[in-house]
């Protein structure tokens, strides 16, 4: 099996078409397996030396958000110029980091994560496109927990949140959906899935004995304005409704 790096320049775009289309993509090899290893290691050791008042553990996963800014190793996944250049060919615009969060389902959790869009989740306005890169630090059998993905339907901004613990929720709102092709896409540690922010996804349980450690780095619009809508994130910062999500909490993309 071919260990090569995607790069922006052997990422086709064939490939490229093929995520506006349908609205997300595989892409192995976002970073390399000996990365993955480092950044599996030092995930670990940050969920240890982190202590339970700085993340956020229920049935689905256990979540650390914003991770680049407690931890210098994990930072330079976030930051990683690779993963950073490949989200922008994709979009096709600048893009700024919205946060990343470390997403960890527990050995037999034995709770999927339900279908769902995530920009309804976020304060954003102005904003042309977002999209999140989920990185595996360990391999990802369905059986562990890998992500599945409806095609051609990331259309809809008009829905409300949805409820991460209700199979049933999205597609009550969407009962169309139902008909919609789904792709369950099993990762390799090292690969990564993108999808966009309006892409209705959903999680597997794990089965399995080993947690399954996934990385995801979400990055918007880089001229994405803040709506005032309440968001951990945003929550602390004070800001003004329409003021820019820019500067050094929201790091370019690619420098
Ligand atoms: C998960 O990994 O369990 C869900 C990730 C997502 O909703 O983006
Ligand atoms: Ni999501």
């Amino acid at each position: 099996m071919s260990t090569r790096i995607t790069t922006p320049d052997r990422l086709s775009e064939r490939s490229v078409k093929q995520y506006r289309r349908q609205g997300f993509i595989h892409v192995p090899q976002i970073i390399s397996t000996a990365e993955a290893a480092k950044f599996h290691a030092a995930a670990l050791s940050a969920t240890e030396r982190l202590s339970e008042k700085d993340y956020a553990k229920n049935k689905v996963f256990t979540q650390i958000v914003n991770v680049w800014q407690e931890d210098e190793t994990m930072r330079q996944l976030t930051l990683h110029p690779n993963v950073g250049a490949v989200a922008e060919k994709l979009a096709g615009i600048p893009l700024r980091i919205w946060h990343d969060h470390m997403l960890i389902k527990q050995p037999h959790n034995k709770v999927a994560t339900e279908f769902h869009q995530d920009l309804p989740y976020w304060p954003h306005g102005n904003t042309r496109h977002t999209l999140s890169a989920w990185i595996a630090l360990v391999d990802v059998p369905v059986e562990r927990g890998c992500m599945t993905f409806i095609s051609n339907a990331h259309t809809r901004s008009d829905l409300r949140p949805q409820n991460l613990l209700d199979e049933g929720d999205l597609l009550s709102l969407w009962p169309e959906l139902a008909w919609h092709e789904r792709v369950t896409i099993p990762l390799k540690a090292g690969d990564c899935t993108f999808h966009h922010g309006l892409c209705p996804h959903m999680a597997t349980s794990n089965e399995t004995d080993q947690a399954r450690f996934a990385h995801v780095i979400i990055f918007m619009d880089a001229s994405t304005t803040y709506t005032g809508a309440k968001h951990v994130i945003t929550d602390p910062l004070d800001l003004a409704v329409g003021a820019p999500l820019d500067g050094p909490l929201f790091p370019r993309a690619s420098a």
